[in-house]
């Protein structure tokens, strides 16, 4: 019979016929994985509706096929589409609209033939958003909550031999209010579908309680079970004993994430063996503080939605363990899973290889916001069976990973009864852990005080508790007494973010101020191609939707396609476990351990110095294991003497042996100080005098355009400029927020038009006067160069003065030119290898590095100002055709379009190579900041326009 029943889809009910929630383990039960491709057909909504396709009889051989698990948007059905904040349908709960993508699935499978007797289990382990199953016909039930397990009894429709599993999948459900994360609104089974046998005697759940005692040592064990079990753990000498126990040993080597301790062992019933992983650690919240086994943690952590940009929240098992692995590996020490539980194998990679978890729900209501929170789910009783199921589930599920240590209740929902609940249940089921929800700025129900990207000065006031107090004074007494987390802050979006290394010195100077996690890890594009195959990442409004929030949505620390960006090199240096402080005047090296747990004994030392650039000598560096906090101070390595030029010596921590998430060697911390000061360019030999003919003047090895003064040629290198250059294409920072592009552009900044004031020539060169100034403006920027030259070289000394009302900060203060586009390679010695601005400078150290122009880029997903190199000494930009080199102190960006190309493009794709290259030589630029969601631009890295001089010596190759 045809069942077209789908009054489930607009029920604020969580789901029908659905099994109670429970712990995800492995066990020796057999399992058939529903994995691979099915038959599929998309409905335009439930008018469109297949009668009978549950059937078995069903012919289902003319429908297309679909992988499974997949996000179907990403399969050419229907199409991808992002908002952050607004629902994409109209408020008006729990109805959904008519049309309402609906996809039909079907797939048979053969149940083996020593399929053991007992329960069947169909798991799903995420299907979005809602959706109904049939097993040969008959219906088992429907569930929703996208990103959490759903299981459903399969025992009496399950048949030897062939079944036929249907299961219809809705887009948009009353489920979709509770779901509306900032993020792309993607459908589908999108994690994995298994048949689980649930064998006579088996376990169906069981609860691990393994605490620490941090002052003895001891650790005690404790394991509910929901039927008799024997517990085996060989290396605490655990064989078929009581799982309740308590058994205590005296000594257990405790979980953290920088040491995640697990115990291996087995729960064995007559019907069953389940692998588990212990981790014994106490979280608690004491003396204000956020503790695991009795110390203070500081969260260095990261904000972590699932994200490919080839299948969408659908992940591989290796692209969680590279996620794991890339985070290890720039000490990151924490994730939040925004916002809502990940995949159960993500969390046991963090149990293995040690990150610390706030597990959050799948919850997060903030459309509502624009309707000032009228009919807010979480605040109405109607929805509170939703909210709490959407608890309930992601507590079952997750409970037993040591690595979890807060759950978070969801995110940006308003607050209401229905959280306090969820807060309360959670309370009584896990008293283990702490609670979290940042939207509860009273902190009523939760037990950290959290928040998202308060600026430096709220979050000092909060770090010396002086925070402003909130209505309730018994609330506010109780907020004042819990640590504090920023959920989220420095928000990544395209360059940046900016005003980390400040952030950082809060948390390690403010005990209460135990950290946060950045926003976000990943930028969440969509991998397509042009016409002629060249590769770009999609965002909103990519895929024609009417309601969008274009790229918002990329702006993780890591490209679409995991490729670290240049801020999660910033942050690897910003959160160094190890602090290394090299200091030239005192000549000492003051080496401090700020892991929370580990000693040192992990690391070597090393000390490399270098002249110029140019490594001299390296040693090891003996330095005493450190406790966890401990710190020491050692002299200066014997160094052979300096010659000429600036000395630079670094030292460096790698870690001494290999660790299961990185290879022996690899660099934690490193510290470095300068002394004296760079080679200057070769004393100029006797001065070039200009020769003037009709069309040309001469200076040296330069040629000029006799009646705008700009250079032509150097030696064989046929360039023009340099010119004064002040504008950059703008940021993601720049242009969100309090929007100081827009100021940019309405002042003009990127239609500056020059006059030339003169053309002198004079005993000691030649005297450019330019004015550029902006169209309907009387602000201007008188700008001087003074050219002297000998036989090889040239030198400019410029000067920049502002005349007028400059009320605005500038993007950059410098020159740009162009050069043949055959230039491909860049030699600098400066800060590097990546890029960096003023207050992005943490991870840029002085050296010799090497690049190719294209790798000078960073490709963020929308266009915009990227590759600056900072305090650069000399760089030599070379190619076929010979090159220039140019000395002096300065940023330098090389690229092969403008800055105005740059800020026209809206992807990647956009970008193409013309003929010449554009190198910027700036004496500053303004900083980055992080305004697209968070503050600007401190003040300190504030660039006003005031007078400027560059000093740059260029030479021919
Ligand atoms: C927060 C939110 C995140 C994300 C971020 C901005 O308000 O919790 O999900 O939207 O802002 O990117």
């Amino acid at each position: 019979m045809a069942d077209l029943d789908t009054d489930y889809v607009e029920d604020r009910a969580p789901g029908h016929g659905r099994r109670a929630p429970r712990a995800r383990f492995d066990s020796d039960a057999p399992r058939l994985e529903l994995d691979g491709p099915w038959r599929f057909r998309a409905a335009a909504g439930l008018g469109d509706l297949t009668p009978g396709f549950e059937a078995p009889a069903f012919d289902d051989t003319h429908w297309d096929r679909l992988p499974v698990p997949s996000c179907w948007q990403l399969h050419g059905v229907g199409a991808p589409a992002y908002t952050n904040v607004t629902y994409p349908f109209p408020i008006d709960p729990p109805r959904v609209p008519d049309e309402n993508p609906t996809g039909e699935y079907r797939r048979a499978f053969t149940l083996p033939g020593d399929w053991p007797a007992g329960r069947g289990l169909l798991r799903f382990d995420g299907v979005d958003s809602c959706f109904a199953v049939w097993l040969n016909g008959v219906r088992l039930g429907d569930g929703k909550g996208s990103r959490m397990p759903t299981e459903f009894d399969a025992t009496d429709a399950l048949r030897p031999g062939r079944n036929v599993l249907a299961v219809r999948v809705h887009q948009w459900s009353a489920g979709s209010y509770l779901e509306d994360q900032d993020m792309w609104w993607l459908s589908g089974i999108f994690r994995s579908v298994r048949l689980l046998s649930r064998p006579a005697g088996g376990l169906d759940d069981f609860f691990v309680h393994a605490d620490y005692d941090h002052t003895t040592g001891a650790g005690t064990l404790r394991v509910e079970t929901s039927a008799a079990a024997r517990l085996t753990l060989p290396a605490l000498g655990l064989t078929d004993a009581d799982p309740a126990g308590p058994h205590v040993f005296d000594h257990v080597v405790p979980w953290s994430a920088e040491q995640p301790h697990l115990y291996l062992g087995e729960l064995t019933t007559d019907g069953e063996r389940i692998h588990v992983r212990v981790g014994f650690r106490t979280v608690a919240v004491e003396d204000g503080l956020l503790k695991v086994n009795g110390r203070p943690l500081l969260l260095r952590g990261v904000n972590r939605h699932e994200w490919d940009p080839e299948t969408g929240r659908t992940l591989s098992d290796d692209t969680m363990l590279r996620d794991v692995l890339l985070m290890k590996r720039h000490n990151i020490n924490a994730v939040r899973t925004s916002h809502y539980p990940p995949s159960s194998e993500f969390l046991a990679l963090c149990d293995e290889y040690g990150l610390w978890v706030v597990d959050e729900c799948d919850l997060e209501t903030h459309g509502f916001e624009q309707v000032d929170w009228r009919g807010n789910p979480t605040a109405d009783a109607h929805w509170r069976e939703a909210c709490l199921d959407r608890m309930r589930r992601v507590v079952e599920r997750d409970k037993n990973h040591p690595s979890v240590i807060m759950w978070s209740l969801g995110n940006e929902s308003g607050t209401g009864e229905n959280l306090a609940a969820m807060a309360a249940w959670t309370r009584d089921r896990d008293p283990s852990r702490p609670i979290h929800y940042e939207g509860d700025r009273d902190s009523g129900y939760v037990d950290v005080y959290s928040r998202m990207y308060a600026d430096h000065a709220e979050t000092e006031l909060i770090g010396r508790a002086a925070e402003p107090a909130t209505g309730d004074p018994e609330l506010d007494a109780h907020r004042r007494r819990l640590p504090f987390i920023l959920c989220e802050y420095a928000h990544a979006m395209g360059n940046g973010p900016g005003g980390l290394t400040e952030y950082q010195r809060l948390f390690e100077t403010y005990p209460r101020l135990q950290g946060g996690f950045v926003w976000e890890w990943i930028d969440h594009g969509i991998a397509r191609r042009t016409a002629d195959g060249r590769q770009f990442f999609a965002y909103g409004g990519d895929f024609g939707e009417p309601v969008h929030d274009g790229n918002f949505v990329a702006d993780g620390l890591v490209l679409p396609d995991r490729t670290p960006s240049p801020g999660l090199a910033e942050y690897k240096k910003v959160i160094e476990p190890v602090r290394i402080a090299v200091d030239a005047d005192a000549r000492i090296i003051e080496v401090r351990n700020v892991h929370d747990f580990r000693d040192t004994s992990h690391l070597r030392f090393r000390w490399q110095a270098a002249d110029d650039g140019e490594p001299c000598t390296e040693a090891a560096l003996d330095v005493p294991v450190l406790a966890p906090g401990e710190r020491t101070v050692l002299p200066w390595p014997d160094l052979p003497d300096a010659g000429e030029g600036e000395r630079v010596l670094t030292v460096v921590a790698e870690l001494a042996h290999d660790e299961p998430w990185a290879r022996a060697g690899h660099e934690i911390a490193w510290g470095q100080a300068v002394t004296g000061e760079p080679s200057r360019a070769p004393e100029p030999g006797p001065r070039a005098t200009v020769r003037r003919t009709a069309d040309r003047l001469e200076l040296g090895p330069a040629r000029f355009d006799p009646a705008t003064g700009a250079l032509r040629r150097l030696g064989g290198l046929p360039l023009d400029g340099p010119r004064l250059d002040v504008w950059r294409a703008p940021t993601d920072n720049d242009v969100l927020g309090p929007r100081l592009a827009d100021r940019w552009r309405a002042f003009g900044l990127h239609r500056l038009t020059t006059r030339v004031l003169g053309v002198d020539v004079n005993a000691e060169g030649l005297t450019v006067v330019t004015r550029a100034a902006p169209a309907g403006g009387d602000s201007a920027l008188t700008t001087t160069y003074r050219w002297q030259a000998d036989d090889t070289a040239l030198r400019l000394h410029l000067t920049v003065e502002p005349a007028g009302d400059w009320p605005l900060p500038v993007p950059r203060i410098g020159v740009r030119l162009a050069l043949p586009g055959w230039i491909d390679t860049v030699d600098w010695y400066g800060r590097g290898p990546g890029e960096a601005y003023r207050d992005t400078t943490a991870a840029a150290r002085l050296g010799r590095f090497r690049r190719g122009v294209d790798a000078m880029q960073t490709p963020y997903v929308r266009p915009q100002e990227n590759g600056n190199r900072r305090e650069v000494r000399r760089a030599r930009l070379t190619g076929d055709g010979g090159g220039l080199e140019v000395t002096g102190g300065f940023d330098l960006t090389v690229r092969r379009w403008t800055s105005e190309q740059l800020d026209a493009a809206r992807h990647t794709c956009d970008l193409a190579p013309g003929d010449q290259v554009y190198v910027n030589l700036d004496a500053a630029h303004h900083g980055i900041g992080t305004a697209s969601c968070g503050p600007g631009t401190l003040p300190e890295h504030t660039l006003h326009a005031g007078p400027t001089a560059l000093h740059l010596t260029l030479r021919g190759l």
